[in-house]
């Protein structure tokens, strides 16, 4: 892999056609599924959406996508990061911008939900500051809830 140097970007509506396209290979890639009609469905339909991307010349190589779920609270819903760049913090520098573009949109609270056995991504989520607010059974698995305070005052370690 060529080592260049990534871009991060905030992407907010409206957005471009083909955003839902490239979040969803990005989500193919990552999760082995993708499921595109609800990914163009939550970008197009839900409050406040977001994209929070990192780039690697013209490609995506990581994304965290969310949306309000009130006007104090935000869920922060998918993301991931392609294989051959991960462990080089760039989950950890989306949810940090994130987390400080959510405070200054004046949001008091985010929420994520992470499957039970993703010990990497709730590992990101402690990290950040994110306590563990229940658990969630779906039809085919548990996901632990996590809720974070975007405190004014904080910064993220
Ligand atoms: C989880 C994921 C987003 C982490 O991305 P990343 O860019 O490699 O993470 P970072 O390098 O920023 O690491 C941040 C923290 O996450 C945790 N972490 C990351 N990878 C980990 C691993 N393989 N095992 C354990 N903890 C891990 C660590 O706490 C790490 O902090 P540290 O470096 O101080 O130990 C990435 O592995 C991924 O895309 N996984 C598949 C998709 C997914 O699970 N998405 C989230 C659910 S929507």
């Amino acid at each position: 892999m060529t080592r260049r140097t990534l871009s991060h970007h905030i992407i907010l509506p409206p957005f471009d056609d083909g955003l839902p396209d490239t979040v969803s290979r990005i989500s193919q890639a990552v999760f082995g599924s993708a499921e595109p009609h609800r990914i163009r469905w939550r970008l197009t339909h839900m409050p406040d959406a977001s994209v929070l991307a990192v780039r690697d010349g013209e490609q995506m190589v990581a994304f965290k996508a969310g949306y309000a779920v009130s006007d104090t609270k935000y869920y922060s819903w998918l993301g991931g990061v392609l294989p051959d760049y991960r462990r080089r913090g760039l989950a950890s520098a989306l949810m940090e911008r994130q987390h400080a573009w959510l405070r200054a949109r004046g949001y008091g609270m985010v929420e994520t939900a992470t499957n039970q056995d993703n010990r990497a991504m709730a590992a990101a989520n402690l990290k950040h500051g994110f306590l563990i607010a229940g658990t969630r059974r779906n039809p085919d698995n548990t996901q632990i809830l996590f809720l974070k305070a975007l405190d004014a005052q904080e910064t993220d370690p």
